[in-house]
């Protein structure tokens, strides 16, 4: 049961946070391109893999569950980072996207916020996989 838990939250961690990386990316330089139809599209990859996105943590705490490692410190950290970056997400850069969207101008911040937001994932894919001060698994 672990395994199927653990496959639905990897592969919706690839599905879903993949497509939301790169669109992301790539919006602020399109966003001083002025190309609307572009970024209403990017804005609408984001919007959209976001939600499925949300299969991430709710999959990575069943099989947590499952494994019995909840109170690990790498996954209560790994959590934390999750709520952080989901937070900048949706309440910081999709609504900025958006802001964009109905004016075009550039917006300096953003590119750096979703650089921000990109490295959390990094950092918590990389905690996923080292599980540091884990004794359980390799
Ligand atoms: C609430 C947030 C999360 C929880 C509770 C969680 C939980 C877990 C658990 C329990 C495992 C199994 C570790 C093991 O085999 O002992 C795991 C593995 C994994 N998780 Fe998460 N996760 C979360 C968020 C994420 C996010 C945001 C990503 C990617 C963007 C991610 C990517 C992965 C990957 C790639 C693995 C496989 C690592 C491996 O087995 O070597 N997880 N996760």
């Amino acid at each position: 049961m672990t395994k199927v838990l653990l496959s639905i939250h990897v592969l919706a961690a690839i599905i879903a946070v993949g497509p939301v990386t790169v669109a992301a990316s790539m919006f602020p330089a399109l966003a001083r391109r002025g190309d609307a139809r572009a970024l209403r599209l990017l804005h609408r990859i984001c919007t959209v893999y976001a939600t499925i996105g949300v299969a991430v943590p709710v999959f990575g705490l069943a099989t947590a569950t499952s494994l019995g490692v909840l109170g690990d410190a790498w996954l209560l950290t790994s959590i934390g980072l999750t709520m952080v970056a989901a937070a900048l997400l949706g309440l910081v850069i999709l609504p900025r996207q958006k802001g964009l969207l109905d004016q075009a101008g550039p917006d300096p911040r953003l590119g750096m916020l979703t650089g921000v937001f990109n490295l959390l994932w990094a950092v918590v894919v990389v905690l996923m996989i080292v599980r540091p001060g884990s004794t359980t698994g390799a």
